[in-house]
């Protein structure tokens, strides 16, 4: 491919094109600065590539997503998410043996020390299960400052075993905390999303029998977020990790990154609008005219990407998987009724179709949530730990990358242009 030629200020400037394996195309303008004095702008990041990566790859015009050139609808229908983790943080599907270590040493490492477990007393019992996982996190590497340093192979395998075997027992024990009750320890010979379930319900007064069909649609939402290439959450834990700071602090970052309503957190606030419609305040119709007015601060939750602009190839799964389990559990929900109705006049709505929003990762997901018992506040939690194999992955292939660089940003100042100081008494 040739390169390209910018004309600017009377001069002509060669931009080499970077081609992906996908043959998707970028303009290298990473000498721009250099060479012309000139930045690019771009607010949102909307046409920047900040990387490249051999993570994940997501076509949004057809609705494709691969990880490590897996379609995302076989690993939900056949992998675990163990599995996929292997598979995003070291790059190949896991032979037999390699998998059987793999998940031993996951399932071994889950218990968290005496004094973390403490930890969640200093919190308020009210506090979001959010905001308690990503200073627990953060909190984890208090712990093991033996090994923090991300230019050690060896420190950064133990932190990723840690991390992973972790998170369910820290998300568990937010919730517990909440409803003031007793933190289960870990149980090692459960599966991951059993031994989550368990530590989530269980007591210490009677044993607790994990249904598997919740395990199984638990671990398949887990697949379905473990990765979405450079979105916000992921962005923030590779620009914090840019700055050598360990792969706890980064993943700490991403979480809260990842709280906020128009990422992650969009799975809670799809729920409490479909509960409010269903309550009855409003119609869906009504609801989706003031959407369409776009008042301040209505949007049709659930609904809309930065990437897929045809359809999100995880909403369909996750629509579907809504049913079976919804069915199989012998559950009702008007919730859901209102969720498609909703999404059938959405989908035949100009105001919808023009600007390519459709159902997104977290429309249905909230539903199956639901019905499996998972309280609302701890919606997007499970996005968290379903996320973090793709942080990880993300943050290993930056520390590898040969052309690794402190992530800066540069801006356009708009502000004041130089004045001189005026003491508080001179003020008018
Ligand atoms: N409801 C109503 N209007 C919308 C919506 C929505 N959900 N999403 C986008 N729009 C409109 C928006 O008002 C704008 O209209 P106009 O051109 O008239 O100003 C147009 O569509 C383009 O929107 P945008 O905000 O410029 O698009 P974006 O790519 O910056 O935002 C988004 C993507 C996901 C933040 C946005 O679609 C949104 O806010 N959706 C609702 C929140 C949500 O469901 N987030 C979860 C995303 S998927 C999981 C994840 O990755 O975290």
């Amino acid at each position: 491919m040739r390169d390209a030629i910018l004309t600017y200020d009377g001069k002509e400037y060669r931009l080499p094109v970077v081609t992906g394996s996908e043959g998707e195309q970028a303009l290298d303008i990473s000498a721009l600065r250099k060479q012309s004095g000139a930045i690019c702008f771009d607010p949102g990041y909307v046409n920047t590539g900040a990387c490249t990566s051999a993570i994940t790859f997501l076509d949004g015009e057809k609705g494709i997503l691969r990880y490590r050139g897996y379609p995302i609808e076989e690993l939900a229908a056949h992998s675990s998410f163990l599995e996929v983790a292997y598979l995003l943080i070291y790059g190949e599907l896991p032979k037999a043996a390699e998998f059987a270590a793999w998940s031993d040493s996951i399932r071994r490492h889950s218990m968290v020390h005496e004094k973390m477990r403490r930890f969640y007393d200093a919190l308020p019992k009210e506090a979001h299960p959010m905001a308690v996982c990503s200073a627990a996190i953060g909190a984890l590497s208090t712990f093991y400052q033996d090994s923090l340093d991300p230019r050690d192979p060896q420190q950064v395998m133990v932190s990723i075993h840690r991390l992973l075997a972790k998170m369910p027992t820290i998300a568990a024990y937010s919730y517990k905390t909440s409803i003031g009750q007793p933190r289960l320890y870990p149980k090692n010979n459960l599966d991951y999303a059993s031994g989550y379930l368990r530590m989530m319900f269980g007591t210490p007064c009677e044993d607790y029998e994990v249904n598997p069909v919740v395990a199984k649609a638990l671990d398949t939402l887990w697949i379905l977020h473990a990765d979405h290439e450079q979105n916000c959450s992921t962005s923030t834990v590779r620009l914090v990790g840019s700055s050598l700071a360990n792969l706890f602090a980064s993943v700490s970052a991403g979480i809260f990154a990842l709280w906020g309503p128009l990422h992650g957190g969009a799975n809670q606030k799809v729920i409490e609008m479909l509960q409010r419609i269903s309550a009855g305040g409003e119609s869906g119709k009504q609801f989706l005219e003031r959407v369409k007015r776009q008042e301040e601060g209505v949007r049709l939750m659930g609904f809309g990407h930065r990437v897929y602009k045809n359809f999100d190839p995880r909403a369909r799964i996750i629509k579907k998987a809504c049913f079976e389990v919804l069915e199989q559990l012998h559950v009702q929900s008007r919730l859901l009724d209102v969720a498609i109705e909703l999404e059938e006049q959405a989908l035949a709505d100009p105001y919808f179709v023009e600007r390519k929003l459709y159902p997104n990762v977290d429309f249905y997901s909230g539903i199956i949530y639901q019905a499996i018992g998972i309280p609302v506040n701890m919606f997007t939690v499970m996005f968290a730990i379903g996320r973090l194999p793709g942080w990880i992955a993300q943050w290993v292939e930056l520390q590898a990358d040969p052309t690794f660089k402190i992530g800066r940003p540069r801006q356009i100042y708009t502000g004041a242009g130089q004045r001189a100081y005026v003491g508080l008494a001179d003020r008018d």
